[in-house]
């Protein structure tokens, strides 16, 4: 028969969270000497070999065996090779359950504060193009069809926006896993006088966990960050999907740094933005390991299950993947540029501003309803004529409503924009507004 030992061996992956392992059982060491479980003696050798160990691993010549199956066994073994006998004692009052679970929370605090940094980071890059390009008038869509002239700055922090939402879900998963599992032993507590809240304090725990159960079977938070990591990712790829857009010639609003496109290698015209395209696509394997962690967990009876051990590759996954693609887009945005003359040209373009004409007749007393079926008629007029609203004389006006006047020539993108001027809207000290709200969230932040 062939050998299945491999199966369950999880070394070639969960080696990842050797630092916080090595952490955790440091303040246990010290906490059970402190309580008298061990002795002070006994607690120094095993602190001073964890460190050893710690070493090792970062000089890369630990001797990282499968046959130990896991992190937890292969630290234990050296650390017994390193100290002797005492090492045995550092498992006292512990199970692989509660440390495990103790791990990931430990990584996924700081998975966490990465991914707000980087967050951070992308927010400055789009509050510093909101600032580069702060009255540009572009044209804003529905349907992917040219609406109504917004400010390209309103677009950017739009953004800024998402990404704030994104950081307020990351944070809330922080506080709310900010509770240390250790001592709740393999699912029933232990039978040790130790002093879980100095663990706590040590590890840099708001609070214990309340149930010994629940603590070593809750994964609750790695479900919590594959969300707000999937629906991140979410509004990067809407950002990709504009950008793939806006820089194909067809729309031609953007042009992307030389490091952030590729050539093809048969068509030497291209420039591909493939960093974009790429960031769209991963956002489909965040969104697979998400249902992955759900599924493991769905069908688990209490407590701890070795199902549990299916947490770790989707999550590692992802938080590469989300780290990455974020730091691509905080050094991508900045070198983008903005083909103003043309983003303007086409938000000037007289359809986009059939609205402002409707809104125009409101501001002489014919009903919205009203109008809207005067501009709609107008513009039917217009596109068979082969004529933009521009072209036409006050006279051709007059013939769809007698309100008209001279009034329709002042009406322009920028007076489009400028018309928009309550709160939310892209009139530019709206904008203006925004802005300055994205700098003090930064600066709030220490992020400038
Ligand atoms: N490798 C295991 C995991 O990742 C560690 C805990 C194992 N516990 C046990 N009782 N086998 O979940």
């Amino acid at each position: 028969m062939t050998d299945h030992s491999d199966y369950t061996v999880s070394i070639h992956y969960d080696r990842r969270l050797y630092r916080q392992d090595i952490a955790g059982s440091k303040a246990h060491a010290a906490m059970l000497s402190k309580q008298g479980i061990i002795t002070q003696d006994d607690a120094d050798r095993i602190i001073a070999g964890l460190g050893k160990v710690q070493d090792e691993i970062e000089r890369g010549d630990f001797p990282w065996d499968p046959a130990l199956e896991d992190l937890h066994m292969n630290i234990e073994r050296r650390l017994t090779d390193l100290i002797g006998p005492a090492a045995g004692r550092l498992h006292t009052g512990r199970s692989r359950n509660d440390q495990i679970a103790l791990d990931m929370r430990l990584y996924t605090r700081e998975a966490i504060a990465d991914a707000v940094a980087a967050l951070r980071s992308v927010q400055g890059a789009l509050a510093q193009l909101a600032e580069r390009h702060a009255d540009v008038v572009m044209p804003g869509y529905t349907h992917l069809q040219r609406a109504q002239p917004v400010l390209f700055a309103h677009h950017m922090l739009a953004y800024f926006e998402m990404f704030q939402r994104d950081i307020g879900r990351f944070t809330d998963c922080a506080a709310r896993m900010d509770v240390l599992p250790l001592g709740s032993g393999a699912l029933a507590g232990v039978p040790y006088p130790t002093d879980r809240h100095a663990v706590a304090a040590s590890l840099g725990f708001g609070e214990i966990s309340p149930n010994s159960m629940d603590a070593v079977a809750d994964r609750d938070f790695l479900a919590e960050f594959h969300a707000a990591a999937a629906i991140t990712m979410m509004h990067v790829s809407r950002l990709s999907e504009e950008i793939v857009i806006w820089s194909s010639r067809e729309f031609d609003f953007v042009r992307l740094a030389d490091e952030f496109t590729t050539g093809s290698s048969i068509m030497p015209q291209k420039r591909n933005p493939d960093f974009a395209e790429i960031a769209r696509g991963k956002t489909g394997r965040v969104y697979g390991s998400l249902m992955g962690i759900l599924t493991v967990l769905k069908g688990l009876p209490l407590t701890y299950n070795r199902d549990l051990q299916e947490d770790k590759e989707g999550f590692f996954d992802t938080v590469d993947t989300l780290l990455s693609t974020l730091r691509v887009f905080a050094d991508m945005l900045p070198g983008m540029t903005l083909n103003t003359e043309r983003v303007e040209s086409l938000a000037g373009e007289s359809y986009m501003l059939a609205t402002d004409l409707a809104d125009y007749l409101v501001g002489k007393g014919v009903p919205f309803r009203e109008a809207h079926g005067v501009m709609r008629r107008l513009c039917q007029h217009c596109e068979a004529e082969g004529k933009s609203l521009a072209d036409l004389q006050l006279d051709e006006y007059r013939e769809f409503s007698s309100h008209f006047d001279d009034g329709v020539y002042a009406i322009t993108a920028a007076a489009s924009v400028a018309a928009r001027d309550n709160p939310g809207g892209t009139a530019p000290n709206r904008v203006a507004e925004g802005l300055a709200r994205a700098r003090n969230i930064l600066r709030e932040a220490g992020a400038e």
